[in-house]
């Protein structure tokens, strides 16, 4: 009998992963998901973004359906920090495997009040950074340009004893550098990407579809994009790269893996197939014993080598 294959393993000092595959933010709920399973069986439950005050997302239609893809225009909303302490965190704890809240904001300010509030709470295993906030209340792109990026993260790293997650947006002209300067700023792991910005017109009414004109597109449709973005950013920086964008499958999960990440994540793929997750667990799992290799760890970057 084969010895199992071995799932787990340490991204950064405090923050240990039972399994390599977890939910893209913004698709699982808070994270708990659609219940469809117990979520103490991921590799670790990423919450949608909270942000510092309540947030009524964007005016409607906020999500359009395109060949392989989705657009979502969905804008964020949230409870706030205060409500999700109160309502929402403690259910969260009571899982066994590791709680990533992510962390949405418009400026450096809205994330220090977020993490700073956060700080004090325990059971939190490390904050993803969504830089991709639609509003943009100073009016600087955080996101897109890596000097304003470093600027913010340097001061949010003062504030944050937990390992900081940035995810990154792929509407830039070249990845590498916003990795190079996210981590030189600060940032203990990259999440890459997040969603490609689109748009579609319904021509019998002739105006754009969704109420926000421009949307985010995810699922199948992007997978070669963020994939080559996952490879660039593994080649450019030596902190662990999570990748995320189309993975709908244990296949596509490896693709990421044998590119450089550490670990994945999963979002569009959720609605369509709820248990999609624990079928891409069990799929890297039986990959790894059919082709001899013990742990995850084996196949990381594996195709540039
Ligand atoms: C409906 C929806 C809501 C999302 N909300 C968030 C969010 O709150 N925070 C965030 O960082 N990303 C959010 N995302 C982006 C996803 O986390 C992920 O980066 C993106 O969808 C690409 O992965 P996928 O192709 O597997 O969906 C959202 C995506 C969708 C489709």
């Amino acid at each position: 009998m084969v010895k199992k294959p071995e799932l787990s393993g340490e991204l950064v000092p405090g923050l240990i992963l039972k399994n390599p595959v977890m939910p893209a933010s913004g698709t699982y709920d808070y994270g708990e998901g659609a219940n469809a399973f117990d979520p103490s069986l991921l590799g670790a439950i990423v919450t949608k973004s909270v942000a510092a005050s309540p947030r009524a997302g964007n005016a409607p239609p906020r999500l359009y359906e395109t060949p392989c893809g989705l657009l979502n225009a969905v804008g964020i909303p949230s409870e706030g920090v205060d409500a999700f302490k109160r309502h929402t965190l403690p259910g969260l704890k009571k899982y066994d495997t590791a709680l990533i809240v992510s962390v949405a904001g418009e400026t450096p300010a809205d994330f220090i009040k977020v993490i700073g509030s956060l700080e004090e709470e325990e059971g939190i295993a490390a904050y993803e950074l969504n830089f991709s906030c639609p509003n943009l209340g100073d009016g600087m792109p955080y996101g897109t340009d890596p000097e304003l990026l470093a600027l913010a993260l340097k001061k949010i790293r003062k504030v944050a004893a937990r390992p900081l997650i940035v995810k990154l947006s792929p509407n830039v002209a070249d990845i590498r550098l916003m990795a190079r300067r996210a981590r030189e700023a600060g940032a203990d792991i990259l999440t890459v990407a997040n969603t490609l910005t689109g748009m579609a017109i319904d021509i019998r009414k002739r105006k754009p579809v969704l109420g926000n004109i421009f949307g985010g597109l995810s699922g199948p449709a992007i997978k070669p994009i963020a994939l080559r973005m996952v490879w660039e950013v593994a080649g450019a920086v030596d902190i662990p790269v999570i990748g995320v964008g189309g993975i709908t499958n244990a296949a596509d999960a490896l693709e990421f893996i044998m590119a450089g990440a550490r670990a994945v994540q999963v979002g569009t793929a959720n609605f369509a197939n709820p248990m999609v997750m624990l079928e891409i667990i069990e799929g890297i799992a039986d990959y790894l014993q059919e082709n001899g290799f013990a742990k995850v760890e084996d196949i990381v970057g594996l195709a540039r080598k």
